[in-house]
This record gives structure tokens, C-alpha cells and sequence, in this order.
């Protein structure tokens, strides 16, 4: 699954050549796009703090650049649930926060409608994560020009 997928590119694109791919966006125009533009995925419009799915239906979930536009008081049940929509062993890719930040900016990459953003520190999701119960395998520092960059999180639900 490609949570909070956008236009579906290039993150659902590049897996649906190998996996079935479900994506979610609580866009309408963006789930439009990414119907057009990955016609071998599949695209469902739902917030993901409400979207439902069955426990165990996927073998990973991916999340890139997209959680962290959630108010943070939803994010940490999102991570709960997600460790059930995963399989034993499934993986969890998020790209999240580097720092405790929460905002708004107007015109941002020259957007109509103002974007929000809600991010912990990465230690904080570090621990988010790890209470869950999920593995940590990787943490990586996602440098951006002109802010604090992102933190990358491979994690993986146990056998
Ligand atoms: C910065 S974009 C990232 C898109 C894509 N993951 C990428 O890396 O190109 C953030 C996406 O998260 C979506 N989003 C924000 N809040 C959401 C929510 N509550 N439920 C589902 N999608 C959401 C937005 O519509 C937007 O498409």
C-alpha cells in the first residue's frame, strides 16, 4: 500500500511493475491523477486515520512525505494501525519528520490552498514505532536544501 500517494508517481508506479498496489489519498484530484497515470494500481479517496482495512492484508505499507500533513495526535494511532494491516514480517517505509515542527505555509511549490504540516522529533517517532512493536532496521537522515530535511524508517512488523 502507497499511503497518502499523491499522483500515484512515482512511489505506486515504480512498485505496481512488481506488486499489487493499493493507493490512498485523501485527494480527489490527486486519486484521479494517479487512476490516469498508473492504470496497474489501485486507488481508493479516504483520510488514512479512517480508511479501513482487514488485518494482515498487506505484505508492506510505504508512506512517503505524506504523514506528517496529519495533526500529530492522529499519527501515532495511524502507526498502531498500520502494524495491523501488515502481515507478520511485513515492512513499514515512512518518510517523516526530522524535528518537532507544526505549521502552515501559503503558496507552497506553488499551491492554491494552504498546506499544514504536524511532525514529532525522529527519536520521538523512533519510540512510536518501537511501542508498537515494530523492528527498526533502518533510520536514515533525507537531507532537503532550505529546511531540516526528513527522517527515512524501515520497519518491520515481527515474524
Ligand atoms: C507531499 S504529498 C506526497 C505524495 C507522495 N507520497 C509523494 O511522495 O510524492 C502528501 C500527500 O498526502 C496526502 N494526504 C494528506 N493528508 C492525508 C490524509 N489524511 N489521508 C490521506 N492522504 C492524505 C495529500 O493529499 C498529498 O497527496
Amino acid at each position: 500500500m502507497d499511503l497518502g500517494c499523491g499522483c500515484g508517481v512515482p512511489t505506486s508506479r515504480l512498485l505496481a511493475d512488481k506488486f499489487r498496489v493499493v493507493g490512498v489519498d485523501i485527494s480527489d484530484v490527486q486519486i484521479d491523477r494517479a487512476r490516469q497515470l498508473v492504470p496497474k494500481a489501485t486507488f481508493r479517496r479516504a483520510d488514512m486515520t479512517a480508511v479501513r482495512f482487514p488485518s494482515q492484508s498487506f505484505e508492506a505499507v510505504v508512506s512517503l512525505y505524506a504523514i506528517i500533513h496529519v495533526p500529530l495526535r492522529e499519527q501515532r494511532p495511524l502507526f498502531k494501525r498500520v502494524f495491523r494491516w501488515l502481515r507478520p514480517g511485513g515492512l513499514f517505509l515512512a518518510i517523516l519528520g526530522s524535528g518537532r515542527w507544526k505549521g502552515i505555509e501559503s503558496g507552497w511549490l506553488g499551491s492554491e490552498s494552504p498546506m499544514f504540516w504536524d511532525h514529532a522529533s525522529a527519536d520521538t517517532y523512533q519510540r512510536w514505532l518501537e511501542d508498537c512493536g515494530f523492528l527498526l532496521e533502518e533510520r536514515k537522515h533525507v537531507p532537503e536544501k532550505g529546511s531540516k530535511g526528513h527522517v527515512l524508517f524501515r520497519v518491520r512488523r515481527p515474524e
